[in-house]
């Protein structure tokens, strides 16, 4: 079989990493799927920033959107990140020829991802996005080949790896919200700007992402009550455990009988439950279903090489040409929303 070329922009923490595995498990992986996976192109910012790999075999484009749409690739990798811009210029131009697209992006497809998801049905080309929701753990495949016809009622879960790492660092050795802050960042885990970690933006990306997926409808993460944990403090943190309680930034989305109620926030979780005890960087995703009734998937949710697995597996998946189910592109009609009030969960 002919090798699958693939084409990354974006050479970020995530980007780097995974031209690294791919670099270095080449062998392994050709064996494994009986066909080869060839990085031939990359684009980014810098062409000559010290990251660790060598891309001077590779091929250079200055701007994705011309990576994108070039015909030495057979698969477009976005990991720019940003909800506008050249993140969305260029997986749209990939998608507009009927090239698969597979992004980390939970900005862009918070905003987007209903168009995106139209334009790859009408091109019958894949959209993969398995590390923008909650780093290294396998939900998004959970949700559209592994639950059946569970009807889901709720979404809930840690979906920041900052926060949670910030927050767990907090409570345990008493460490001030600016030094772990700091130790996220150098961790490789924050967001480049981490307003949107600490404020509850990139929780509320991500939540809105799988309240769509789950609900099956498009709903909007301007429309979402968000809290972050900016505010909180060591006394915060002492008060909950007096109480019996761990303080964690959960996003939640359920079905309520005035429409998807969806909410983020620094919530109390009783100590000994199964989400007080994932801890650090640790995500976890819990869903309700009528089937099932709760299923809580954790682990690593942020950090280069979780999140560089997870792209990998939505790779894999196309190299074997693997159909997944479609995404079922939710109604225009947006679910009527209900505004939540911030509650214990
Ligand atoms: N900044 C994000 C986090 C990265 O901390 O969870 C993974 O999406």
């Amino acid at each position: 079989q002919a090798p699958l070329r693939i084409g990354v922009a974006g050479l970020g923490n995530v980007g780097a990493t995974l031209v690294r595995i791919l670099q270095k498990d080449g062998a392994e992986l050709t064996r494994k799927l009986g066909r080869q996976l060839q990085v031939v192109a990359v684009a980014a910012r810098s062409r000559s920033r010290d990251r660790g790999i060598d891309i001077s075999g590779l091929e250079w484009f200055d701007d994705p959107v011309a990576l994108a749409k070039w015909d030495g690739i057979d698969l477009f990798v976005e990991l720019i990140g940003g909800e506008d811009g050249p993140a969305f210029a260029a997986v749209k131009a990939a998608l507009e020829i009927g090239r698969p697209v597979v992004t980390a992006n939970k900005a862009l497809l918070a905003k987007h991802g209903v168009i995106l998801a139209k334009m790859a049905e009408e091109a019958g080309a894949q959209l993969g996005f398995e590390a923008a929701v909650a780093g290294g753990i396998p939900v998004i495949k959970t949700l559209r080949e592994g639950l059946g016809s569970a009807r889901i009622a709720k979404v809930f879960g840690i979906m920041n790896g900052t926060c949670n790492y910030i927050l767990t660092r907090m409570g345990n050795e008493g460490i001030s919200f600016a030094d772990c802050l700091k130790d996220a960042q150098a961790l490789g885990y924050a967001e480049a700007d981490p307003t949107f970690d600490v404020e509850g933006f990139d929780t509320a990306h991500k939540l809105s992402i799988l309240a769509t997926l789950c609900f099956g409808y498009e709903i909007a993460p301007d429309r979402m009550r968000i809290e972050g944990i900016s505010r909180i403090t060591q006394h915060d943190i002492q008060v909950a455990a007096d109480l019996g309680y761990k303080i964690k930034l959960l996003g939640i989305a359920e079905r309520t009988e005035n429409g998807i109620e969806q909410r983020v926030h620094p919530t109390f979780v009783p100590k000994g439950s199964a989400i007080a005890g994932v801890d650090g960087v640790m995500n976890a995703v819990a869903l309700e279903t009528d089937h099932v009734h709760e299923l809580l998937l954790a682990g690593p949710g942020a950090g280069g090489p979780p999140t560089a697995s997870s792209v990998l597996s939505d790779i894999l998946d196309i190299a074997r040409g693997t159909r997944v189910p479609p995404l079922g592109v939710p109604s225009a009609e947006l679910m009527p929303y209900h505004e939540a009030p911030m509650r214990a969960h």
